[in-house]
């Protein structure tokens, strides 16, 4: 069916996330026509502009973001943009607002808040009393939902009482991630991984989210966050939901969240003594990124001392039949060698070596499944190296690029996520439950970190401090060398 017209209603319009995400993947949708023509999207915020002054900065910041457009295209966009300037306790703008809304009204109402979880409250109880909000409304939440279970409880409560929970969109841009919906794809659409996928052949499995840029101009919301709020309690955690969950028994609104949860539920809360030895924090020091000379964490923030950390890893396990020990060696950084993700699924060792010579020289297999920035998965076989000389083995591997095999450049995240919310499908984003389970589970280490030792020291443009080597190392085990590095 067709889609309905949305007046799509963004708080923090101005704000870094509308201008570099938001905007650029609403364009890029309408530029390819999936918008509904009567779409109109109101920029809320603080800035005094009027609706002129706000589709001007548009028009200068688009571009950077979509490169060259048509100036059809680009007219059609500005023209569905206005501008409300509104302060959160100011009761004349929110009416405002509601006047704004309310001429010629479009069937559905999306508010998107780009902006701080203590706004997310106010703002949906100000929509709910100005008569803002109906069956049909839905609200987006970015992250983080709150900085503790606690705190987002207290959120989901506040928004809950306003939006039903099927009309809360949680955003997490990693599961609009071509690659990360792709992890579903490879494991249940194909038949021969799954029955390995589990304790019998998998040894280990690896999750590196590794960043090279530092915190930016994003210092003051970063330092009250750190790595483990900022990445490991979303990002990497749905990352490894994805690759523990069961299958469900189709893709609906709830069947891969409910799958999702089990894992989260899963996961065994480590005690003080597990915390030091299985975690590791740190935080960037000067150093070189890609050859360029880059200031310490404190020097970008401008501060004497912080104790936040931008570098992580740690080992998590899931505890359940298919993953009974097996580790999960989380592990994610900022300033780091390089820019890229990707997860690493080590299988065993065969269980008995039995070609001359190949004893305790044989690499076990492993599946490299890299999700950005290229796009690939790579399974490492052994392989007889060729010549008469009798069977010699060597590392060879399959691999599967996704530019060369499909030829298309994969959308940005928001570009899949925002259409979602415009058709009403919420299955990429986390439910309340989800959300508060993986609060559940990284509180304790957040809250013993924060009373230990400082983060250590590693410079700008490596691979974390050394300790994270050992913690995989005391195991047997290596990170994973990624041959494109
Ligand atoms: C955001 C974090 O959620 O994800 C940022 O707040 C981080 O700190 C970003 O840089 C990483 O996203 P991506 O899509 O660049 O991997």
């Amino acid at each position: 069916p067709a889609l309905a017209d949305s007046d799509f209603v963004i708080f923090g319009g101005t704000g870094d996330l509308a201008l570099r995400k938001l905007l650029p993947a609403l364009y890029l949708r309408d530029r390819d026509g999936q918008l509904p023509a009567g779409t109109r999207i109101v920029a809320v915020s603080r800035a005094g502009l009027d609706d002129a002054g706000y589709r001007d900065k548009v028009r200068g910041s688009l571009p950077a973001y979509v490169g060259e457009s048509e100036p059809r295209e680009l007219d059609r966009f500005v023209s569905r943009l206005s501008h409300v300037s509104l302060d959160v306790d100011d009761a004349a703008a929110w009416i405002e607002l509601a006047d704004r809304l309310s001429v010629d009204a479009n069937p559905v109402r999306v508010f998107y808040l780009a902006v701080g979880p203590a706004l997310f409250g106010p703002i949906c109880r100000h929509l709910d009393e100005h008569g803002l909000v109906d069956a049909e409304s839905r609200v987006v939440l970015e992250k983080p939902i709150g900085h503790d279970l606690a705190s987002a409880e207290a959120i989901n409560d506040a928004v809950g009482a306003v939006f039903d929970e099927s009309r809360i969109f949680r955003i997490d841009h990693y599961l609009g991630k071509e690659s990360v919906q792709n992890l579903l794809v490879t494991r249940f659409a194909n038949t021969i991984f799954e029955p390995l996928w589990n304790a019998h052949a998998i040894d280990h499995v690896q999750i590196t989210v590794s960043e090279s840029l530092g915190v930016g101009s994003r210092g003051g919301y970063y330092d009250a966050a750190g790595a483990l709020r900022d990445m490991v309690q979303n990002h990497l955690l749905q990352l490894l939901c994805l690759v523990a969950m069961e299958p469900p028994t189709y893709v609906g609104r709830e069947t891969v969240r409910d799958e999702k949860l089990k894992v989260l539920q899963a996961l065994r809360p480590m005690t003080a003594d597990e915390i030091t030895s299985s975690a590791v924090v740190g935080q960037y020091t000067a150093g070189l990124a890609e050859g360029t000379a880059v200031p310490s964490y404190l020097e970008d923030l401008e501060t004497e001392s912080s104790r936040t950390e931008t570098f992580v890893a740690l080992k998590a396990e899931v505890c359940n039949w298919r993953w009974a020990g097996v580790p999960f060696y989380l592990r994610t950084g900022k300033r780091m060698k390089r820019q890229y993700s990707e997860i690493v699924i080590a299988f065993k060792q065969v269980p008995h070596p039995m070609f001359p010579g190949s004893d305790g020289e044989q690499e076990p297999n492993r599946l490299v499944m890299h999700l950005q920035p290229d796009e690939s998965i790579r399974l490492h076989l052994v392989a007889k190296e060729p010549g008469p000389g009798g069977i010699r083995l060597r590392p060879a591997s399959l691999d599967l690029n996704f530019t060369q095999a499909f030829g298309a450049k994969s959308p940005d995240a928001y570009e899949r996520l925002l259409m979602d919310v415009i058709r009403g499908n919420p299955t990429l984003f986390m439910r309340r439950d989800e959300v508060e389970a993986a609060w559940r589970w990284i509180e304790p280490i957040v809250a013993h970190m924060a009373s230990g030792k400082s983060p250590r020291p590693y410079p700008a443009g490596t691979d974390g401090p050394p300790a994270a080597d050992t913690l995989i190392e005391r195991d047997g085990r290596a990170w994973h060398e990624s041959s494109s590095r």
